[in-house]
Parts: C-alpha cells; structure tokens; sequence
C-alpha cells in the first residue's frame, strides 16, 4: 500500500495514477495563468537546482503547481496541509511524474507530522506552507538552510506575523494569501462555492428556506454568506468585530451572537480562524437536526470535545456526516469531522479560482529566489505581479478593460486640474 520507489514517497495506491492524470488535466485546462508561467519557467528554469518543500492540499490544482515548480527547474517534495484533504489519485500521478509525495488521505496526526518530517528531511531551501505548519516545525527545530517561505491562507499568515512579531521570525515570508488576485477570489468565491459543494456532498440538503448561519465574517464568510443566500437561505452572521458586523448588516444579512443563533439556525459554519466559536452551550440550544460544519483552515472552531461530553450516542449516517444523539434527546449532524467542509467532503476550490491563488505562489517563490535580500518579515507579493495576474486571467477570459488616456494620467497626478 505505501511505497518507497525510484521517487522517495508515501503514497495511498499507485494504481491510482491514471485517475489522477485525468483529473489532473482536466483541473489545468482551467487553469491557464499557471499554465502560462509553467511554460516560461519551463524555459528559464528559475529553480534550478533548488529544494522547494510543500505542505498544500493535495488535490488536482496543487499538481498543477508542483508541475509548475518542477519545470521550472527544482527538486519538489509534497506533504499534505490537512490529513483529511488529500486525494490520493492525485498523489499518485504525482509521484508517476516523479514528484515526491507524502501524504495519504486519512492519514493520523502522527502520521500528519511524521510526512512533514519527510519534507524536512529531504533538506528544502524554499517552503511553501498553507496553515503555517511546516513553516513553524522548520522553526521548532532549528533548520538553517532556508531562503525564504509563502504562505496560502489567512490562518498561516495570522501565525506568521505573530513570529514576525516576536522576533522569531528566521527568514523572509510572502504572504501569498493577502495578493488580491487571491483573497479576493479564493477566500471570497472559492470558499463560498466549495464549502456549499462539501455540505450538499455530505447531506444532500435544500439550503433554500432554511436558516444558515455564517460564523466570521472575513472575505470566506463573506463569500459563503453570499452564496447561501442566492440558493434561497436567510442567513444570519455571528462576528466579535464591529465594523464586519455592520457591514454583514448592511449587506443584507440578519447579524446577532451565537448565544442567539443557535437556536435558530439550521445549518451553522465557522470561517473565523479562531478556537471553540461554537461552544456546548451553543449546542445545546441547537435544534434537533440542525448541521454543523467548518471551513476555517483548522478543526478548533467547533468545541468537539464539549459536543462528546454532551453525546450519548454517535453514528455515521453518509460520507462526511455523523450524527451525535445528545442526553437532551435531540440530534446534530457534525460534517468532516469539524475539519474544512470543502477539502474533505468536497475537493476544494475550483481550478478556477487556485489558477490565481497558484500562480501567485510560483511568482512568490520566484521572487524570494531572486530578491535574495528580503529581512525576516512577512511580506506581500508587489502590487505590479499581483496586477499582472489580473491582467493575464482577464486576457485568458476574453475580457478586454478601457486603459487610462494620458490627460487621464495628467489628471491623477495632478493637483490642481479641473476642480
Ligand atoms: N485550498 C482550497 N481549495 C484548494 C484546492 N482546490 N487545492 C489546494 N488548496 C486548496
């Protein structure tokens, strides 16, 4: 079942490989500013003889960019960010393509960290991180030899500028995750598409009519918030800031506290980033039925120790969904384990949308490489590649933009025209 070939890897089933090919392709047809960075990195070979280590979703979009960063010269090794995510079809062709993977769905969290340290052993120079984990192991064991690092999701960057913060911090981060051509349309669209592809996946549900309630409301909530209410859901947002709170109010949405919506709500999901947003005390109001999920990067926002303390009885009902009978007779129906919604009961954002999100991180890698001299702070990636982005995923899309005329120009950087 797991190997150890020509490619160094820890992988589920290499039978699987032509299933992952398939939908690897089908993933890169849909991903053309990626390709089109794979096709220029393929020539210059900007990561020649470089040790670039991964800790991502491993999922169709994700090979495509460590096809990326494989033609473009480096030595690639891949472990998974969430033991929960990972496609094992994928790992496969992967490691077909001689790409070293480590990483096989369902994977215990010894086992989580034990691939991560398979990464690390293979000595990378660059890390590519979504959640910050690799990125702090590097740092709890002290490995010198490291360039720099990215980071894809709010959560890792979160972390990361805390250790920016307190000065430990060993070397330069970009966060891939604050470019606009990625949170803008991942956190925002992705999520809110995916997580309501993971929740139907698992259930089946109508979303129309019932009450959704949305926990954060960042750009996923954001996102996912939108989303429920085009398929006909009332929703009703929970945040602890004031400013995001009006402006879910004024985006139309009903906004209370937990305390509250917890008994109204039908379906609940956390996109906070933070820990134990739905509590046993919001559990117990719950109705019968009622579903719960979370699609924060990890699974702390539902208090799942609190939900077993107030359980008399758990079984699996379909994929992804298990039914906790409570002592006060009602019934909840926890999806994924409480771990991101849209990873493990769906496959992730579409391609899409991680075209953008993974040809930021390419270009983020490649500029660490060449700037060379960046401190050990977190950074983002400059504004001219974030645009360039923009520009290249509109062109691809057929949509042509007006261009400024030069009295326009003139006009901007003046302060004294036509007042
Ligand atoms: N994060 C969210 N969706 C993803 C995907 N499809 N691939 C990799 N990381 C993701």
């Amino acid at each position: 079942m797991k190997r150890r070939g020509v490619t160094d890897s820890r992988i589920r089933d290499i039978a699987l490989t032509p299933e992952g090919q398939r939908k690897i392709d089908w993933a890169d047809a849909k991903m053309p500013v990626l390709r089109l960075i794979r096709e220029r990195m393929k020539k210059e070979k900007p990561f020649r003889n470089r040790r670039v280590g991964c800790c991502l979703h491993v999922t169709t979009e994700t090979a495509n960019l460590m096809r990326t960063l494989r033609d473009g010269g480096a030595e690639v090794m891949l472990c998974a960010s969430n033991p929960l995510s990972t496609q094992d079809y994928v790992a496969a062709a992967l490691v077909a393509d001689n790409i070293s993977v480590y990483a096989c769905r369902g994977d215990s969290r010894k086992e989580y960290y034990a691939n991560m340290n398979r990464v690390i052993a293979r000595r990378p120079e660059v890390l590519i991180d979504d959640g910050a984990d690799l990125i702090s192991t590097v740092h709890k064991q002290r490995l010198a030899g490291i360039i720099g690092g990215t980071e894809e999701t709010t959560t890792g960057v979160i972390r990361l500028k805390q250790m920016e913060k307190n000065r430990v911090l060993n070397f330069p981060i970009i966060a891939v995750n604050d470019s606009l051509t990625k949170y803008l349309f991942d956190n925002r669209y992705g999520t809110g598409q995916s997580t309501i592809d993971g929740i139907l996946r698992a259930t089946n549900i109508l979303i129309s009519g019932g009450n959704f309630v949305v926990a954060g409301y960042g750009w996923c909530g954001r996102g996912l918030a939108m989303r429920a209410k085009g398929m006909g859901a009332q929703v009703i947002v929970t945040e602890v800031d004031p400013v995001k709170a009006l402006e879910a109010r004024m985006d139309g949405y009903t906004v209370m506290p937990m305390s509250e919506a917890a008994a109204a709500g039908d379906v609940f999901v956390t996109v906070t980033g933070n820990i134990n947003v739905i509590r046993k005390e919001h559990m117990l109001k719950m109705k019968d039925g009622a579903i719960i999920a979370n699609s924060g990067h990890f699974d702390v926002e539902i208090d799942k120790i609190g939900l077993k303390n107030i359980t008399v009885r758990k079984r699996l009902i379909r994929n992804s969904c298990e039914e906790y009978k409570l002592k006060n007779g009602r019934r909840l129906y926890l999806l994924a384990e409480g771990r991101l919604v849209n990873l493990a009961a769906a496959e992730g954002h579409p391609a899409m949308v991680m075209d953008m999100s993974f040809a930021n991180q390419a270009l983020a890698v490649e500029y660490i490489l060449q700037r060379g001299d960046l401190a050990n702070e977190v950074y983002r990636l400059p504004l001219d590649l974030d645009q360039e982005i923009a520009r290249l995923k509109l062109k691809s899309m057929g949509i042509g933009i007006d261009r400024l005329t030069p009295e326009q120009r003139r006009y901007l950087s003046s302060w004294t025209m036509g007042t």
